[in-house]
């Protein structure tokens, strides 16, 4: 306000145009004044890039970069410094589904607050999910990386991912620093309201869901928690032959064997429900969002009352239908009885 009163109450000698340049001592104040400011903010933290450049070229060409916010108070802390670089959440997904970023903000929740999280995917849902604010959000905070694999990896196709995870360049190029991998899907999640925390399972070398009730192993990946060192001395002397069994039935016959290595076995150690249900798991994994699940687990109403009290996260990944979409006649088994 007293800029603008000057220049019309206090006209210079010369008058219309040059009294704009003119100095008045309100400009002189208005002078000192931004300066004293600047002087007063360059004391305040400043802005830096967030995260240090300290992993494998691969690794900094993939992260995916943001662009647009460099928000980083610097402080004399890295960032990564509040994570412990050896425990990631990895999840590999290369469609565009519009659920990714609630389900990956909802993962972040869940999991202790020293995990950092990385998704790797195609150029197009690592595009969608970085449109999100909140995931830039995550970024910039460093708990989040975003990453396209560049040539010639590729994770278009289910054996696409099973060869990635099979190959030990993988974990050396762009996860060197993991030692526990919590590997989820698009289709698979913890539950809030398990009352026991990732980090009570870290003495097992590789935990997942049972196939079934008295399975030795437990080693469903859909939702699994595995040691890299464990993942390391296995690919050190295994190939995966291409086009064959999944990664984790592969590393599942392979760790199971392998000398000291700490595997879970039947539904008493079991980490997640895929196949056979549980009480209190850690999570689920609706394979294909709800295409393709095993009615052990499903066929029962009650139980699947009890599934959605215990987890309703579930809903975030699974295909559902509102009660009144029943059709008439549904037994709620799955097949509608005849009148
Ligand atoms: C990371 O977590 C592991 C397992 O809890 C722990 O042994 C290790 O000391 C932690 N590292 C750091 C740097 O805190
Ligand atoms: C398996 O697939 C990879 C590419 O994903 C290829 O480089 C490799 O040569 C294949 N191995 C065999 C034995 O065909």
């Amino acid at each position: 306000m007293a800029v603008l009163s000057t220049r019309s109450s206090s006209p210079s000698p010369g008058g219309g145009i040059t009294s704009a340049f003119a100095i008045t001592k309100a400009k002189i104040f208005l002078v000192v004044s931004l300066i004293i400011t600047w002087w007063f903010a360059s004391l305040l933290p400043h802005y830096k890039p967030a995260i240090k450049a300290h992993f494998s070229a691969q690794l900094n060409s993939a992260i995916q970069k943001i662009p647009s916010i460099k928000v980083d108070w610097e402080v004399d802390t890295d960032p990564l410094d509040m994570y412990n670089i050896s425990k990631v959440a990895l999840l590999i997904e290369p469609r565009p589904l519009p659920h990714l970023v609630p389900h990956i903000l909802y993962m972040i929740g869940v999991v202790p607050p020293d995990w950092r999280f990385l998704f790797i995917g195609s150029e197009k849902s690592v595009a969608g999910v970085a449109e999100a604010a909140a995931i830039r959000h995550q970024q910039v905070a460093g708990k989040l990386d975003l990453m396209v694999l560049p040539e010639p990896w590729d994770i278009g196709t289910k054996e696409g991912v099973y060869r990635t995870l099979t190959d030990i360049r993988f974990y050396d190029e762009f996860m060197p620093t993991a030692e526990w991998i919590l590997k989820y899907e698009a289709d698979s999640i913890l539950c809030a309201n398990s009352e026991m925390s990732v980090d009570e399972w870290l003495h097992w070398d590789f935990v997942g869901a049972p196939r079934r009730a008295d399975d030795h192993f437990a080693g469903n990946g859909g939702l699994s928690l595995r040691r890299a060192s464990a993942i390391r001395r296995v690919l050190s002397f295994q190939n995966r032959l291409n086009d064959t069994e999944p990664e984790d039935e592969w590393f599942g016959k392979r760790v199971y064997v392998l000398p000291g290595a700490k595997t879970a076995k039947g539904v008493e150690e079991a980490f997640t429900v895929e196949d056979v249900y549980f009480e209190n798991s850690m999570g689920f994994h609706i394979r294909d969002g709800g295409n393709g699940i095993n009615a052990a687990v499903w066929e029962d109403p009650d139980q699947r009352k009890k599934i959605f009290n215990y987890c309703p996260e579930i809903s975030l990944i699974m295909d559902m239908k509102l009660e009144r979409e029943r059709c008439k006649g549904d037994n709620k088994k799955g097949s509608i009885i005849a009148g």
